[in-house]
């Protein structure tokens, strides 16, 4: 039995006859938890937002709600309000009706809407604001008042579109704060779009990483950052210095010349890879202690460390992120763990990783 509360199974979305917007994508959402699509622009984050809520139908394969498929159920039956990019507020209505709005074409009882708005302006913390024009409000509070609206509905699933996108920063991060802390109040399902890295892996229980309408990856914020699966997701998320290899076998791996152990293991002999290795993974050290050898280009001070940029024999440029100083000009070593190394196969996504994990393992049952 599943947690799931909101399943996709092999969805595609398609316009005419252009490519898919979303290709065959599947995924589960779990009760309760805090979800972002993350993505560079166009991939696809507001189609599976509007695929949620009804808005648009999928040309291919199903959507489950509380197990249920519901493909053909209108967006007006399902339990699931929406936060706009834009806000969508309506600027002729005061604070109070647009949050109350919903409640109003559900025929509600007047007495229970005013103590419905009310509890849903107070966990915003709008109260007193009710008689407030919507041009009256900042970008921050009206941010508010369309969350207001879609809580009062008590629906089992918010969808929220960027939107803090309009803020300025600091405003920003107090309002993934807020977010994030109502979510955990709530225990309602949280399903947040943002093309901000940053503001994903600060706030999500889980991310989906979107490129061209497939997932690339999906997992906590850790997973993600520590083991990206492929260069698109290891370059979109944090700064990465990557570059090609060969696995020579399992454990051990060839970049720049060199051979290096590693923890990876299921890639074919001399099977070309991509290397990622973060920059607070390299560590500054003699030429002869070095496992790369390298040249300082320049060198940045970033408040907690210091963001030096180096240049090995081939011309590939490494990061590094150090509390030590270097000098602009000197030849140095780099040292890393086996486990610093990430190795990746060319763009792999995480649909074909779990089919090579599989084949590796029904190879493993094999041979015992
Ligand atoms: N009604 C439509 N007709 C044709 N193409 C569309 C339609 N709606 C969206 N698309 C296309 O689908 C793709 C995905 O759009 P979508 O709005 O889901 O992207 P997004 O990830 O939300 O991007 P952004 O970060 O810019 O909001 C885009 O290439 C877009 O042009
Ligand atoms: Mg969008």
């Amino acid at each position: 039995m599943t947690n799931a509360i909101i399943q996709f199974k092999q969805v595609t979305k398609q316009y005419d006859n252009d490519p898919a917007v979303l290709d065959q994508v599947s995924f589960e959402i779990e009760r309760g938890k805090f979800y972002t699509l993350l993505g560079p622009s166009g991939c696809g984050k507001t189609t599976i937002l509007r695929l949620i809520a009804g808005f648009t139908e999928a040309t291919k394969g199903d959507i489950f709600f509380n197990g249920k498929k519901i493909n053909d159920v209108p967006a007006n039956k399902r339990q699931v309000n929406t936060v706009f990019q834009d806000y969508a507020l309506f600027p002729h209505l005061n604070v109070f009706e647009n949050v109350a709005f919903g409640l109003r074409i559900k025929k509600m009882k007047n007495a229970d809407i005013q103590q419905k708005v009310k509890e849903a302006l107070s966990f915003v913390n709008l109260e007193g604001y009710e008689t407030r024009e919507i041009r009256e409000m900042s970008g921050g509070q009206r941010q508010r008042v369309a969350i207001a609206r879609a809580i009062v509905n008590e629906p089992e699933v918010i969808l929220l579109d960027e939107p803090l996108s309009a803020l300025d920063l600091k405003l920003r991060t107090e309002m993934q704060y807020e977010l994030r802390e109502l979510q955990r109040r709530l225990g309602i399902t949280f399903i947040f779009v943002t093309h901000d890295q940053e503001e994903a892996l600060a706030m999500s229980d889980e991310i989906f990483v979107l490129n061209k309408g497939i997932i690339q990856q999906s997992g906590t914020p850790i997973d993600i950052y520590d083991e990206p699966i492929n260069r698109f997701v290891a370059d979109f998320i944090g700064e990465s210095n990557i570059v090609e290899g060969k696995m020579i076998k399992d454990y051990l791996v060839e970049f720049v010349g060199g051979q290096f152990e590693c923890v990876d293991r299921g890639l074919n002999p001399n099977e070309s890879v991509d290397i990622v290795i973060r920059p607070e993974d390299l560590e500054i050290t003699t030429l002869e202690r070095g496992k790369l050898q390298v040249r300082v280009d320049s060198q940045l001070f970033r408040g907690v460390h210091y963001e030096i940029s180096c240049y090995d024999k081939d011309g590939n440029e490494w990061l590094v992120h150090s509390t030590k100083k270097a000098a602009v000009g000197d030849e140095i070593g780099l040292y890393f763990d086996p486990e610093a190394i990430h190795v990746m196969r060319f763009g792999e996504t995480e649909a074909d990783f779990d089919r090579r994990l599989e084949a590796y393992s029904a190879g493993d049952a094999h041979e015992q």
